[in-house]
């Protein structure tokens, strides 16, 4: 019996009695790790010091959950047990894993969804740019004068981990936001934003510098500010107009402390010192939606509903994510989300087709960036309009350009008026065309430059698409014979039959390359053909016992599966939206998420919603008791910037 974990909030944060996992199962298991295990895992000295005693008892589940979820991981892996030693059938091996995995995800959610930790964490570059952007209203990209942000947690660039605070950083930052605000000094509309206080008859210029400040910091900081933080910019702004500097300028430069300031930097929250889980603070919530949603700062109608109290209410958040998701700013959520869930960020590095083959991705920018947006731009389209997650294994609508038409030589209705601006369009019956499978970008970055690989896309599927990733290619394989001149021309399937052949390569490589065959009419920048060196194309392939034929009878493959899909699709975007990597705990939460989105006929704003109304996004953890809770590692120097003499004497 499978646990539900759909309960009401009420019953979730209040305690439950653990529900242990079925005696059944748990001998099962044991009687699993009797047979393949114990000849190396018993005794004084146990292999790798594991020793079986660990986890022979139900309640190891919770204790050593982190050792049975390592046991699932390597038995389904085919590590352990290790070469040589008698092997469990793939039957028995896929049972005990996946009971394992159940049992621990039954495990950690018998306590009640409990959210996680509410790390600090700095903006990351894109988070930067946006904020300032919006903040000081001026269109300028500062981010890319700071130094890249690395991938952490579900692989987001968002992720707590990552987002610690480097020397490079803060001299970068100082940089930006002198940079910044003299650009905004010098746009009228950011100008008129801002100095809403001018010094007057009647009015002191401490007085307007004190009123533009009491409005921009609380903007800034995104939450109320204290008394002491205005005097604190405002002896930033005194001390400016005591070296000379004029009214404007003095105020520029106190925005410039502001900016560099951790409260600005950091998404700081309120810890919780509570026993028991907490709600975050509506501001606090009103930061997570918009970082989630729009990659920014909360504007003016989040933090007029943060004041009011109103963005716990259920209702009045749904009608928030869907307005949020109209906003042109989703388009960057969009962006950040896809081309890092599915990788389509490296087309231009790592993955970037080879030009001598391909030269349209040298000179042809237009097609190029087709190319690149064509996946955004049709997440973009389900959230906005509401379709289907599914549409992404499969759909009867795409992005079309007149560029992407004429790569895919397929005659597509192209609206006349805006042929060459992206648009969402009706595809032709078997157009091969639908969902993400087909996309130039997902071809290119699933194959090597210069030509497709099965084994590539295979793994590409099971990983971004499915969530269960193939393990990692043990060392010493030989590549792949290249074709050399001369040679009798093979095509892809002949090349990869004899490791196909081989049981031990066949125990990864069946469930890869049956996949990327099926995928095979594409070539490396998405086009379709139908030959391979000469040979007609055999795109069938199988995944199991289960075999097909070409693309579109693997889109169906994949919406049998599509449980594991939006599962997946889930983890990513709650670990995107929590902007930390997701732990056993969140698992229950998940799957509380995929109910409800497959209850609401998978539509893409259900899931959305679903995450920000979840108990890991709404509520707090309290604090470890033991340790205390860590000030954000935030460098003399930045602090140091908030006094204002040495500052200005630097300049
Ligand atoms: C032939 C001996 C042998 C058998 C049988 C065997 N293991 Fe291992 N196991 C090892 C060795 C050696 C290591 C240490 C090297 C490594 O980690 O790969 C190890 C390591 C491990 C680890 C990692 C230890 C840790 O603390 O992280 C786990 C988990 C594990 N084995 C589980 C299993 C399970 C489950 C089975 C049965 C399905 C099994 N092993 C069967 C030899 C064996
Ligand atoms: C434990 C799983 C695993 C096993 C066993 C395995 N491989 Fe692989 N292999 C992979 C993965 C995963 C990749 C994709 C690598 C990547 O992502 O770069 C791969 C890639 C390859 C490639 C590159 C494909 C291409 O298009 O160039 C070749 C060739 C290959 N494997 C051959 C073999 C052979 C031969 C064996 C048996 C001796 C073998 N592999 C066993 C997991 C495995």
């Amino acid at each position: 019996m499978r646990l539900r974990c759909a309960l009401p909030l009420a019953v979730v944060l209040g305690s439950i009695a653990p529900i242990h996992a079925q005696d059944q199962g748990f001998a099962q298991s044991q009687s699993f790790l009797k047979t393949y295990c114990q000849a190396c895992h018993i005794g004084k000295t146990p292999a790798g010091g594991f020793h079986l005693e660990r986890v022979d008892k139900p309640s190891s589940l919770a204790a050593e959950a982190v050792k049975w979820a390592s046991m699932a991981r390597r038995v389904h892996n085919g590590e352990m047990p290790p070469k040589g030693a008698p092997k469990p059938t793939v039957d028995e091996l896929e049972q005990f894993s996946q009971w394992t995995t159940q049992a621990l995800r039954t495990e950690a959610c018998a306590g009640g969804i409990k959210p996680g930790p509410a790390p600090i964490r700095r903006l990351n570059r894109d988070e930067y740019s946006a904020t300032i952007r919006d903040l000081l209203d001026i269109h300028l990209d500062i981010g890319s004068a700071l130094p890249a942000d690395g991938g952490g947690g579900e692989g987001f660039d968002n992720a707590a981990e990552t987002l610690f605070l480097s020397p490079i950083h803060s001299e970068k930052y100082m940089e930006a936001a002198k940079f910044a605000t003299d650009f905004a000094a010098k746009e009228f509309k950011s100008r008129q934003k801002l100095l809403i206080a001018k010094p007057g008859p009647g009015v002191t210029e401490q007085q307007a510098a004190r009123k533009i400040l009491e409005s921009f910091l609380p903007r800034a900081f995104r939450q109320p500010v204290t008394a002491g933080d205005v005097s604190l910019y405002l002896s930033l702004f005194e001390a400016a107009r005591k070296q000379g500097r004029d009214y404007e300028e003095a105020v520029f430069f106190a925005v410039r402390g502001a900016l560099v300031s951790p409260k600005f930097l950091f998404r700081v929250e309120q810890p919780n010192r509570t026993a028991v889980v907490q709600p975050v603070s509506d501001y606090q919530l009103a930061s997570r939606l918009s970082y989630f949603l729009w990659g920014s700062m909360p504007d003016e109608l989040l933090l007029d509903a943060a004041a009011a109290g109103k963005l716990r209410e259920p209702a009045v958040l749904k009608a928030l994510v869907a307005r949020m998701l109209r906003n042109d700013r989703s388009l960057g959520f969009a962006q950040r989300f896809i081309e890092q869930w599915l990788g389509t960020r490296d087309l231009m590095g790592t993955k970037k087709p080879d030009t001598k083959l391909y030269p349209m991705f040298d000179n042809d920018e237009e097609l190029r960036s087709d190319i690149r947006l064509q996946p955004v731009l049709f997440f973009r389209e389900l959230l906005m309009q509401n379709l289907p997650v599914l549409d992404l294994i499969d759909s009867t609508h795409t992005i079309g350009t007149r560029n992407l038409a004429k790569l895919y030589e397929v005659k597509l209705p192209v609206p006349r008026d805006s042929a060459n601006q992206p648009h969402w369009m009706e595809l032709p019956p078997n157009s091969n065309r639908g969902g993400i499978l087909g996309m130039p970008a997902i071809m290119a970055v699933s194959s090597y430059p210069y030509r497709t690989s099965p084994v590539l896309r295979g793994a590409w599927i099971l990983d971004a698409m499915l969530g269960t990733p193939p393990p990692p290619p043990p060392p010493n394989v030989p590549a792949l014979e290249e074709a050399k001149a001369g040679a009798p021309n093979r095509t892809m399937r002949e090349r990869l039959a004899e490791h196909r052949a081989n049981a031990v390569c066949a125990s990864c490589h069946s469930r890869m390359d049956g996949l990327g065959f099926a995928l095979e009419n594409y070539d490396v920048i998405g086009r379709w053909r139908t030959e391979d060196a000469g040979k007609l194309i055999d795109n069938s392939g199988d995944l199991g016992p289960v075999h097909f034929k070409g693309s579109g009878e693997l889109r169906k493959v994949l919406l049998d599966r599509k449980d594991l899909f939006v599962r997946n699709l889930t983890n990513k975007m709650l670990g995107y939206a929590l902007g930390r990597g997701l732990t056993l705990q969140d698992s229950c939460t998940v799957d509380a998420i995929v109910d409800q989105v497959r209850n609401n006929g998978y539509r893409a704003q259900a899931l959305v919603e679903a995450i920000v109304l979840s108990v890991p996004f709404r509520y707090q953890a309290p604090l470890p008791v033991a340790k205390p809770p860590a000030a954000p590692a935030v460098p003399s120097k930045l602090v140091a910037v908030n006094r204002p003499p040495k500052q200005i004497e630097k300049e």
